[in-house]
């Protein structure tokens, strides 16, 4: 067990020799490596841990000192967070060219497009998805949210986690299925964090390089209208500077590229704030959305949360 830490702090010095600096350590990791040192024995696995959580691109807490990673890990992959610069040397945005054709081969030749997007791959953390949009290409509601979380970049598919599940109810209490609307993102690929968990609202840098790759999924589906699901996403479709709270424009229609735009509240924010008046006010987006598509509303959706 002893030859395995040595060995594990052995290749922590050639990391540092090598001129790593800064080494990410999982929770699990350092809580064994915790055991260890205060004398108890240390799980087999521990040097396998470590190792499998240094990322390629090393970003946490200093090796200088080997009690200090384990001490200082979790308060400087906080702070590397909070310092970090994200997304400031992405290339210019790409112009994108739709080939000729109906709008199912527009759509996979920009599909194909996106997920060979070099600069969306170089940012996808290794095993994980660049995220497409999906959706019914003649749709009438297109979907706008952030970026991918953890379970669509497992999938590479938009809402797939609980804030999927939540928009999939919302969808049918509209009186439709998720096959009937398009979903996309704003992003195609989760946003780096210093830390394995956890997720951070994309930069505009970011934003700004993806937006073509959904103004080019508009111009394909051409929806009678877009829901921008939280303030990211309306902040990526109207301009960062466009407002300073998602409250100024909630339930307001607003126009992106000459197409309607209902800003409303994401998902994770209702599954956060579980209010009969949260969803209510929600819902009052939505019956907009419904009309304005020219749906049949029923008293019943009429009085949803009421
Ligand atoms: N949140 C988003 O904004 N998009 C997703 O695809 C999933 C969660």
């Amino acid at each position: 067990m002893r030859a395995e830490v040595e060995a594990l702090i052995e290749e922590l010095k050639r990391l540092r020799k090598s001129g790593v600096t800064r080494v990410n350590v999982s929770d699990a990791a350092i809580q064994s490596l915790k055991k260890f040192s205060k004398g108890s024995p240390v799980a087999a696995t521990t040097r396998a841990a470590v190792l499998d959580s240094i990322p390629d691109r090393v970003r946490s807490a200093s090796v200088k000192d080997f009690d200090k990673v384990l001490v200082e890990t979790k308060t400087d992959t906080k702070k590397a967070a909070a310092k970090q610069t994200y997304g400031a040397k992405l290339p210019r945005p790409p112009s994108i060219l739709l080939p000729e054709g109906d709008k199912r081969k527009r759509w996979e030749a920009l599909r194909e497009k996106v997920l060979e997007c070099k600069t969306c791959n170089e940012r996808v953390k290794p095993g994980k998805k660049v995220v497409f949009g999906i959706g019914n290409l003649d749709a009438d509601i297109f979907f706008c949210g952030e970026a991918p979380g953890a379970d669509e970049e497992i999938k590479g598919e938009p809402f797939v986690g609980k804030a999927g599940q939540l928009l999939n109810k919302m969808i049918g209490a509209m009186g439709l299925k998720r096959e009937d609307v398009y979903i996309g993102n704003i992003m195609n690929w989760r946003p780096e964090m210093p830390t394995p968990t956890g997720n951070r609202p994309p930069t505009i840098e970011e934003m700004n390089f993806c937006l073509p790759y959904l103004k080019a999924q508009l111009e394909v589906v051409k929806p009678k209208l877009i829901v921008a699901l939280g303030a990211t996403a309306a902040k990526g479709l109207l301009g960062a500077d466009s407002f300073r709270s998602l409250r100024e424009l909630k339930g307001q229609w607003q126009t992106f590229e000459g197409v309607p735009v209902m800003p409303t509240y994401h998902p994770s924010y209702l599954l956060r704030n579980d209010t009969k008046r949260d969803k209510r006010s929600a819902w009052e987006d939505w019956l907009k959305v419904m009309e304005k598509a020219g749906m049949e509303i029923s008293d019943r959706q009429q009085g949803f949360f009421l």
